[in-house]
């Protein structure tokens, strides 16, 4: 495999950063992750306004402009030789001697790498959909911002596989659906009407979801954004998450009680179709 990293393709084996990267240090970086569908990454825009975003939120400068960046994602795939997977794309606020508040004159640091998906696996996984887990929403109020701070997801991502789930859904104090662990987060109510939170809960602003958003009006389906509980969820006809990695994926069980008929329904999958055909 080959990595860029900080202005050079390496070897990833090879690959190094500094100890005193910040993101490293104090997870000050932000990162995306797009889907490649026949060597073209889906969604690319989206992904680059949200990147731009989360860079600006948190004020780390842009390492290069918007058609550099595309020349390094492209040539990522290209050297590695990626029809169908992913890239990976991290931008810390760069090197210094560990210090909380920003340092002066630090260039961002930038690293990206590809890799392919078993797109037949994934394809297999939908057709039986997976189970997830509640758990709390112990994470911060900015989870608006694409960080590489992910020990609350990571911790509840683990807690959900020893339970035999594939993803967590987190719920916030007043019993609100916030997210996925990695995903956003979908139900179908009693009206066949979709709902998802509404992003003033400053949850992740999926570039899937938003395509969703999109392509739900010619599909004829209804798209709310709105706050719905866990346990309308528990008892929606259907669940399904979406993100770069999962696409649309259904859920078919949530802490052990199946949703509907306890397999992927009608809206995920058609949902699944058209993302994919829309990817491609
Ligand atoms: N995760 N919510 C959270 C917390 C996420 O981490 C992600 C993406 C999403 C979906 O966003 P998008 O549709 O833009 O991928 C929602 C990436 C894929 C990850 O961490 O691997």
């Amino acid at each position: 495999r080959t990595a860029y990293v900080n202005g050079a393709y390496v070897r990833q084996s090879e690959a190094v950063v500094s100890i005193e990267d910040r993101g490293y240090q104090f997870a000050d970086a932000v990162y995306e992750v797009w889907s490649v569908f026949d060597g073209r990454l889906a969604d690319l825009e989206g992904h680059l306004n949200r990147l731009e975003r989360s860079l600006g939120e948190l004020k780390i400068a842009t390492p290069m402009p918007r058609n550099s960046l595309l020349v390094v994602l492209n040539e990522v795939v290209r050297r590695n030789r990626v029809r169908e997977g992913m890239v990976y794309l991290q931008i810390s606020r760069g090197v210094a001697p560990r210090d909380h508040v920003f340092p002066e004159n630090v260039r961002p640091a930038m690293v990206v790498t590809a890799r392919p998906v078993d797109r037949d696996a994934a394809a297999k996984k939908a057709l039986t959909g997976i189970k997830a887990k509640s758990m709390p929403d112990i994470r911060w109020g900015r989870c608006d911002i694409k960080t590489v701070g992910l020990l609350p997801n990571v911790l509840a991502k683990q807690a959900a596989k020893e339970d035999g789930a594939g993803e967590v859904i987190f719920v916030d104090k007043n019993g609100y659906v916030t997210e996925g662990g990695s995903t956003n987060v979908y139900m179908v109510d009693a009206d066949g009407i979709i709902l998802t939170r509404d992003l003033k809960a400053n949850i992740l602003a999926g570039v899937t979801r938003l395509t969703l958003l999109d392509m739900v009006s010619d599909t004829g389906l209804e798209i709310r954004q709105v706050a719905f509980t866990l346990e309308a969820a528990k008892a929606a006809s259907e669940v399904f998450i979406t993100a770069a990695t999962s696409l649309v994926m259904p859920i078919v069980a949530i802490d052990g009680h199946p949703v509907g008929e306890g397999k992927p329904g009608p809206v995920a999958s058609a949902l699944r179709d058209s993302y994919i055909s829309h990817a491609r």
